[in-house]
């Protein structure tokens, strides 16, 4: 090895699934005490590269090297022993366990329940110091915000001794708050010698935070930058592979009369729990409003609620002036509503139906679609002709099953058709969730354009930016209640965050 600073190097890396390249002979070193960021859309291969280095997939061919030496990673236990630690998008975490059990379980060094708790206890605490992690050892995991969780994750990393460390989009589930919090953690830990690897989709992250940025896009790395040498266009043109427009252009509101007016809504979650909690909001004709708010705050079952989904514990659901308190989805949506739901493969398409047939999922019993109780077959094949060359949809063909399309593709599907139908209000929660850079900014034109249209947008979004992007008023959704609305052109993104984590709400 040239470079005797590098303590990690993935050398032409190439892993093939099924019908896809994931990763390409792709390159990345690590150096250390560095932050090198990771960046690329979804699907470009990012997980997939640091699951080969965590064990967790097997490599087709290439080789990796840590401190310079050749070493073969069977398991994580390879890894792991090799002092390299992952933070998984989705924590590994037992609830009901507390800081320090979680931490010894599965670790390999120590025998749980012959080892003295508290000599972990100690040690945890020991490193919680050091690191700057404040992590309570007795505390127990279910009971700890989401920000403390991931720190938890952490420090079990760095209790098996970790000094590389992987983080697989560690700032998807924080706010704005947690996320300055995780940076300033980052930066101790670098300090202190441990490497880092960080992954994300978010270009303002990686310029605020990486000492080196390495994009990756279609299972290949494009390139590596210093952030003082780029921007976040050029990082954007990178990751998307042409000029992307980053901000959505929309003239102010004219907001009409009220499309949606919710009074009182309580809804229970899967378990019983009162998630919505008193929610009294309205959404005119014309206008966007936007829910922000931490995933987990009740936004899935509100939607879920308000488009039929979901029963109302209590209280009104008002559309277009028509009362459709707990009434199931058909004549919510015949009153005028689109839908564009969070879990789009359960609850926006069929996914073994052709796309000609999701196109039509629902109105296909109505004329023109549907004549004495007969399906018009080739009015439901031009429609879908008309709306995959609108809507940019990139299908082999109308007839394939959706299942057969990418995330971003499924996705434009749906809102092709719910967009292109005669409607009054529409719902879109986490619109562009998952999807890459091209998409976003195409779904947020046609969101904007059904605004000028005169429709009423309900948008739920766990990004920040998103919401602020494309909201004329903005709702922030905490603990099952809307705690603040204000009007999006005085919204600051700071505030917006402080709410977001729970802090109290001074008038405005
Ligand atoms: N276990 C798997 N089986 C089949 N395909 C997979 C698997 N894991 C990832 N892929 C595919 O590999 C590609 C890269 O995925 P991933 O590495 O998760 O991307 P990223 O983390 O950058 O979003 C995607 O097309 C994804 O669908
Ligand atoms: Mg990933």
């Amino acid at each position: 090895m040239a470079d005797d600073n590098i303590v990690l190097e993935a050398k032409n890396i190439t892993k093939q699934f099924p019908g896809v390249l994931a990763n390409d002979h792709v390159n990345f070193d690590l150096r250390k005490g560095e932050i090198h960021a990771l960046l690329g859309e979804n699907g470009a291969g990012k997980t997939t590269l640091m699951n080969i280095l965590y064990g967790l997939h097997k490599p087709d061919s290439g080789e990796v090297f840590v401190n310079g030496k050749s070493i073969v990673i069977h398991s994580p236990k390879d890894s792991i022993q090799a002092g390299i630690g992952m933070v998984h998008q989705h924590f590994m975490l037992i609830p009901v366990f507390s800081v320090a059990e979680n931490v010894m379980l599965g670790d390999e060094t120590t025998h749980l329940g012959m080892l003295d708790i508290r000599a972990v206890s100690q040690r945890l605490q020991e490193l919680s110091k050091q690191y700057g992690l404040e992590v309570d050892p007795s505390a127990v995991v279910g009971q700890l915000s989401v920000g403390a969780q991931q720190r938890v994750e952490i420090v079990k990393t760095l209790y098996r001794n970790a000094s590389i460390l992987i983080l697989d989009e560690p700032t998807a589930v924080l706010t704005p708050q947690e996320t300055d919090d995780l940076f300033r953690i980052m930066r101790q830990l670098t300090g202190r010698g441990v490497s880092i690897i960080f992954i994300t989709h978010k270009l303002k992250e990686v310029l605020a935070v990486a000492d080196r940025i390495t994009t990756m896009r279609a299972g290949k790395v494009v390139g590596t930058v210093q952030p003082k040498e780029t921007n976040e266009a050029k990082l954007a043109s990178m990751m998307v592979g042409r000029e992307v427009i980053l901000t959505v252009q929309k003239e102010a509101a004219h907001p009409k009369e009220e499309v949606l007016r919710v009074e009182d809504l309580h809804v229970l979650d899967d378990r019983d729990l009162e998630v919505v909690n008193g929610v009294s909001f309205e959404v005119h004709a014309g206008e966007i409003l936007g829910i922000a708010g931490v995933q987990g705050n009740g936004q899935t079952q509100l939607a879920e609620a308000l488009t039929g989904l979901r029963p109302t514990k209590k209280g009104k659901v008002i559309i277009a002036g028509k009362d459709l308190s707990g009434k199931p989805p058909r004549p919510i949506i015949e009153t005028g509503l689109a839908h564009i739901p969070e879990d789009r493969q359960r609850h926006g398409l069929v996914l073994s139906y052709t796309v000609a047939d999701n196109m039509v999922l629902c109105n296909y019993y109505l004329p023109p679609f549907a004549r004495w109780g007969v399906i018009q077959q080739e009015k439901v094949d031009e429609n879908a002709r008309k709306l995959i060359k609108d809507y940019d949809v990139r299908t082999p063909s109308p007839y394939v099953p959706t299942s057969k399309l990418s995330g971003g593709n499924q996705q434009k599907v749906i809102v092709a058709r719910e967009l292109s139908r005669d409607v009054k209000l529409v719902i879109a929660s986490q619109p562009t969730r998952g999807l890459d850079v091209g998409s976003i900014e195409y779904i947020h034109k046609e969101i904007v354009i059904m605004r000028d249209r005169g429709v009423g947008v309900l948008l739920i979004s766990a990004e920040l930016d998103e919401i602020m992007s494309l909201s004329d008023r903005i709702a922030v959704m905490y603990r099952g209640q809307i705690v603040v609305v204000v009007d999006a052109r005085q919204a600051d993104r700071e505030q917006l965050g402080l709410w977001m984590a729970g802090a109290h709400v001074e008038a405005v």
